[in-house]
């Protein structure tokens, strides 16, 4: 059986008139696509946004870098979050992961995920043997979906926005450690300019939902069969 793991991270709500998040609204659209094919799929949910994950500190890293065996109850108290996280991670064969940007990266909320989620001897080892490497992942295998919306547009390779973005490639450094290895990405721009173009973005992007869930449906027909 797949499990898919949904992170959903927008401030904003799913059903509101004014303003509902757009790219809440697309991974949904991604996720009842996905489920009306495969509704045998583990879906595992998490709403950074209105249960966000605690921000690491100096306890938490010091519990982190304590050996297992080492560790006080205090201490294996204070990662238990942190374990909770990173064993949704490892179920996860699929990570739909829906994103605003915000300050031209990720919500606040988001950097704290991963900040709880990519932990030494956990998601990478660390040896410096391996010389100006020293980090490994130690998960494989995994499909990240990365669901953005922006106010603004240009920020993909050759963008007029290009250089300011700093969402999607702080987004794909990081998924390395999350074990993935296929990464799809889906934007909807131009929701400040709110004109023919954001439209336009919108279709694209809905467009670009319907496609993805039929190709990885395939896939994974093709390989759980
Ligand atoms: C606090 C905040 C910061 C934002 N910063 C940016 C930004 O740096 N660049 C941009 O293009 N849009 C920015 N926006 C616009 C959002 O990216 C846009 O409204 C997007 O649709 C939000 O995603 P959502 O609809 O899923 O909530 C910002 C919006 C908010 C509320």
């Amino acid at each position: 059986m797949t499990t898919l793991l949904h992170i959903d991270t927008s401030a904003r709500p799913l059903n509101q008139s004014d303003h509902q998040s757009i790219s809440r609204t697309l991974a949904q659209r991604f996720l009842s696509l996905w489920q009306n094919t495969l509704p045998e799929t583990h879906i595992i949910y998490r709403d950074l946004a209105t249960s966000p994950v605690d921000l690491i500190n100096q306890a938490w890293i010091e519990a982190a870098f304590t050996k297992e065996e080492k560790r006080t109850p205090t201490q294996m108290s204070i990662l238990s979050a942190s374990n909770e996280l990173i064993d949704e991670v490892m179920q996860a064969d699929i990570i739909l992961l829906s994103t605003p940007m915000y300050n031209y990266g990720m919500p606040a909320v988001l950097k704290a995920w991963f900040d709880q989620v990519i932990r030494v001897n956990k998601t990478f080892s660390f040896d410096l043997n391996r010389g100006d490497f020293p980090l490994q992942a130690s998960l494989s295998g995994k499909t990240l979906i990365l669901i953005t919306s922006s106010g603004e547009y240009g920020f993909e390779l050759g963008g007029l926005r290009e250089k300011m973005d700093h969402l999607h490639p702080h987004i794909h450094t990081l998924s390395h450690y999350l074990g993935v290895e296929t990464m799809h990405t889906i934007r909807a721009e131009y929701q400040e300019f709110n004109d023919e173009r954001h439209q336009a973005s919108l279709k694209k992007a809905n467009t670009e939902v319907i496609t993805l869930v039929a190709q990885l449906v395939d896939i994974t027909q093709a390989t759980f069969a």
